[in-house]
């Protein structure tokens, strides 16, 4: 049989790291494909590069819409990033009736139900395993490992940057800027890296995960979104002592008729799996009502782990080229006419348990102004410590782990303590979730 024809868009880390996977494993991956898969075109902004991939039998150009527009590519690969360039690139493929594998969940989070219709209309595959937790098959194991679900939750470290900067810091006390250069370096990073710090990647791929796993629109600019760059050591310190460990987590779950989608740093039990998930690592816990939780984990950035996940796609197209399009397995799992527009639910309805950082002035009554204010918005204190006083301060830092409250009182509650007079500075808050087996 002839080789499946491809084109790459894009030989920057995730493009030589496909081209490096695809030259490596050629023989396997034809094994499984049933074809030969040939990269005939790559682009590349700036051709005289030097890269760490062969190019050897590979057309280079410098425009990319030359690859879209050749008549002989059935597949194009999309791995330039963004979503203006990236949009218009992909459009223009589907338009001319090719299949488009793409690692770019900004592209996906953001244009992806215009894409996917456009897709639909034309009968071909829009393909986006590494878009979300690099080389982790996270994609295909929500849409089709736990097809017989209904999912209830999903919680996931989908940032290697994020977590890699806090795993560094926390372990060898290193300086957040110094480690974020050092993400950079190891090509985890985004191309803006306050994508990755401030917690935007990551909503996009929670985003995405959600689409999938509840059968709703891509719903990104109802996200919830904060990231780690106002994160402390002082409260990682602390959060260590009580037993807990802080991650950027991105929570989507379904909670009082509506769909949780929030991404913000989150403290869990030191005793979980997923908080002893370190570095560039990704992983992704998900519960099912029929499968209970399941967690899967793995490289989420970086050259070939992500490659890894463009050639699965890659497979998976090629495999269903002759198929009729009626009988693919869905974009976004669920029949294109079967999504449900399920609200997103605003971060003040979303219940979660809390630690609050306080500095008080160590005088008698204070605590208890503090537990009175915590009373009237319902809040229920689990733990209270008060630590020593740094040396010339005249507060004492006050740590309290709090019950689940949902967010509107918790915010009622910090204004009312920030108007004490014996409590100085802002109160620090961070969510904290148990996530535990039986968690709804
Ligand atoms: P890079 O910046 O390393 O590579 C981007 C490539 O696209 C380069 O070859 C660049 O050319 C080319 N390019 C950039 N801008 C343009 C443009 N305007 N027009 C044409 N070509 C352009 O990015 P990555 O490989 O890291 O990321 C690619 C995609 O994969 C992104 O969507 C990213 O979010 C996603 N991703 C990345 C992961 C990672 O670990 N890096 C993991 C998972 C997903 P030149 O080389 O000449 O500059
Ligand atoms: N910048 C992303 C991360 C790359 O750090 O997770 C993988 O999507």
């Amino acid at each position: 049989m002839k080789p499946v024809k491809i084109g790459i868009l894009g030989l920057g880390t995730v493009g030589c790291g496909t081209v490096n996977v695809l030259v490596r494993n050629g023989q396997e991956i034809s094994r499984r494909a049933g074809r030969e898969i040939k990269i005939v075109q790559a682009s590349a902004r700036d051709l005289d590069k030097k890269r760490p991939c062969s190019t050897d039998g590979i057309k280079l150009v410098a425009d990319p819409r030359e690859i879209v527009r050749n008549p002989e590519i059935e597949i194009v690969v999309e791995l330039i990033g963004g979503h203006d360039v990236a949009l218009e690139l992909v459009l223009e493929a589907i338009a001319n009736g090719k299949h488009v594998i793409t690692a770019n969940k900004a592209l996906i989070a953001i244009h992806g139900n215009e894409i996917f219709a456009q897709a639909q209309k034309k009968g071909v595959m829009v393909a986006f395993e590494a878009a979300v937790a690099g080389g982790i098959p996270i994609i295909k194991s929500v849409r089709e490992g736990l097809a017989g679900n209904r999912i209830e939750w999903i919680a996931g470290i989908i940032n290697g940057t994020s977590n890699f900067i806090l795993s560094e810091m926390r372990d060898k006390g290193a300086d957040f800027a110094d480690v974020l250069k050092e993400a950079q370096r190891l090509g985890y990073a985004e191309t803006d890296p306050a994508f990755d710090v401030e917690g935007v990647d990551a909503a996009h791929k929670l985003t995405i995960l959600a689409a999938i796993a509840f059968g709703i629109p891509l719903k990104f600019k109802q996200a919830y979104i904060e990231g780690i760059s106002r994160i402390t050591r002082m409260d990682v310190q602390y959060a260590e002592e009580l037993g807990y460990r802080l991650k950027l987590l991105g929570i989507a779950r379904r909670a009082g008729g509506g769909v949780e989608l929030r991404v913000h740093p989150t403290l869990i039990p030191e005793r979980r799996l997923i908080a002893n998930v370190e570095g560039a690592m990704n992983a992704v816990l998900v519960k099912g009502d029929a499968v209970g939780p399941t967690m899967f984990y793995g490289a989420g950035a970086g050259a070939e782990p992500t490659a890894s996940a463009v050639i699965a796609d890659l497979v998976d197209v090629v495999r269903t080229l002759t198929a009729d399009p009626n009988h693919r397995v869905p974009h976004q799992a669920f029949q294109p006419d079967a999504l449900t527009d399920t609200p997103i639910l605003p971060i003040e309805e979303v219940e979660t348990s809390y630690y609050l950082r306080l500095h008080a002035l160590d005088r008698p009554g204070v605590l208890a102004d503090v537990t009175r204010i915590l009373a009237d918005q319902q809040i229920s204190i689990e733990a209270i410590l008060q630590k020593e006083p740094s040396i010339g301060e005249d507060t004492v830092p006050v740590i309290i782990l709090t019950q689940r409250v949902k967010e509107k009182n918790m915010n009622e509650a910090i204004k009312r303590l920030e108007k004490l007079s014996s409590i100085k500075r802002q109160v620090a808050r961070i969510r904290l979730e148990h996530l535990n087996a039986d968690w709804k």
